[in-house]
């Protein structure tokens, strides 16, 4: 079947259609990576870790494993045109390597499936959000008040399940007419005004009191608290934020034009991702310390306290279901991107429609999503491994197989492929290229796989 499909890269097209424009994929991309993970992980895993030094890893893993990865799927995607599965397939019998590199492209789909069972449930919070901003009940309300509104929600495990399943059959609809109509636009409004309103966020932030307090416990490294679990969990992040290491970048760069500039793309992705992240931490860690709250209160914490400060602020019935409607916007083109791969898969391989495979593949992820619906309340006293439900699907995603999926990636595009193909996606054979390929073939699988075997104990301490 593959020698039909000749070597010719060039004539090689997408069944799915391509983006319209450069900026079309820049904003997709940017709309997959800018989402649940910048507003509401991050802040609560800083918290969970302890500050400085995990947001001080967390920037270096973006800058020099995040990046080489994301371009490595997005040159890969672009170069096989195919679901993530196919396209390692094929690129892997062209180089006369193996094809069973596809079964990373296969974690990476079970990947997605996995990740947005649990962030369709977090996604649902946040629509719920929008309703109760609107209702002003968090106007004047104080920190108490606003801890027993988080818990009633969470409390009542068919809630929790209705706005998954709302947050979920958005996302169907979307995926089921096809990644680009409508996604577009959303997210040229979308990312501006979050931004926006996070600076109007900021103002408040600043003027609590305790900004200072805020600044150093995000930006002042204390190394004592870093274990190579705190590393594990900021790579993770890492990866989590930027949308990577399962394919979801690397399906929409299937779509890309041949002459988008690859490095450009990424570039400007991980910067706007990361500045929304780090403005994110800098509203949320005062308004903790001044509400007298817990940094490492876990996934709550962006519930609590941007209904504090919108409740304390003019006009703040208005920003904060603005924002809630925002962030479910972002939550929203994010959860798209995760189904993307599984359902581009289903499409090419059963020849199934969009709207068939969107429907199939997201019923299966509600479905799923009941084992963190529950974690929250029914089963909450339900733990193994690492706790709850909810908790190791976190981990087994985000610290094990995105890093997993990353490094095999990396290694796929640094070591499998060979040079001609990756700078000739890349556009370049100059310094920024011989750069991406050092860090590919050496830096990004080396320091992958050294955090990883360390925090699951494999690699044993010198010292
Ligand atoms: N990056 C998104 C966020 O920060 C989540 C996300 C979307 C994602 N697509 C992904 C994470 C693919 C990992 C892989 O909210």
């Amino acid at each position: 079947m593959l020698s039909s499909q000749t070597n010719d890269t060039e004539k090689r097209d997408s069944l799915h259609g391509h983006w319209s424009s450069r900026m079309a994929f820049v904003l997709a991309v940017t709309g997959s990576a800018v989402g649940l993970g910048n507003i509401w992980k991050f802040p609560y895993v800083v918290g969970q870790n302890g500050g400085g030094a995990f947001v001080l890893v967390y920037l270096a893993c973006v800058a020099i494993i995040g990046l080489p990865v994301m371009m490595a799927e997005i040159l890969m995607g672009r170069r096989g045109r195919r679901n993530p599965i196919a396209t390692m397939a094929l690129l892997g019998a062209e180089e006369g390597k193996s094809q069973n590199w596809r079964w990373v492209g296969s974690m990476g789909v079970l990947a997605g499936v996995l990740i947005l069972s649990f962030y369709s449930v977090i996604g649902g919070w946040t629509l719920s959000y929008v309703f109760k901003s609107a209702s002003g009940m968090f106007a004047n309300a104080t920190a108490a008040e606003i801890t027993s509104i988080r818990d009633g929600f969470t409390g009542s495990w068919t809630t929790v399940a209705l706005y998954h399943t709302l947050f979920m059959t958005l996302t169907i609809f979307v995926v089921a007419r096809g990644v680009e109509r409508g996604l577009e636009q959303a997210v040229r409004l979308m990312v501006p005004a979050l931004l926006l309103l996070m600076l109007v966020l900021l103002g408040y932030s600043i003027s609590s009191g305790y900004f200072s307090e805020g600044l150093s416990f995000l930006f002042t490294p204390d190394f004592d608290k870093l274990t190579w679990d705190t590393v594990l969990a900021a790579m993770g992040q890492a990866f989590f934020t930027l949308s990577i290491g399962m394919g979801a970048v690397m399906a929409y760069g299937a779509y890309l034009p041949k002459e988008t500039s690859i490095i450009g793309a990424s570039a400007t992705v991980a910067a706007a991702d990361t500045m929304i992240a780090i403005l994110a931490g800098l509203v949320i860690f005062p308004l903790v310390f001044a509400n007298g709250l817990d940094p490492a209160d876990g996934p709550g914490l962006v519930f609590i306290t941007l209904p504090i400060a919108f409740g304390h602020m003019q006009g703040g019935v208005f920003f904060a279901t603005v924002f809630f409607v925002l962030l479910s916007f972002a939550a929203w083109t994010s959860a798209i991107s995760l189904m993307e791969p599984a359902v581009a898969w289903i499409v090419e391989k059963f020849n199934r429609t969009r709207a068939q495979a969107a429907v199939m593949i997201g019923l299966l992820i509600w479905a799923a999503g009941f084992g963190t619906a529950l974690s929250f309340n029914v089963l909450s006293d339900f733990k193994f491994w690492r706790g709850t439900i909810f908790d190791n699907l976190d981990y087994l995603t985000i610290n094990i197989m995105l890093p997993l999926g990353g490094v095999l990636i990396v290694i796929f595009a640094g070591w499998v492929m060979c040079r001609n193909a990756t700078s000739d996606e890349l556009g370049s054979s100059g310094a920024i290229y011989k750069l991406w390929r050092f860090l590919s073939r050496y830096v990004a699988p080396v320091g992958i796989l050294f955090v990883f075997l360390k925090a699951i104990g494999l690699l044993p301490d010198l010292s």
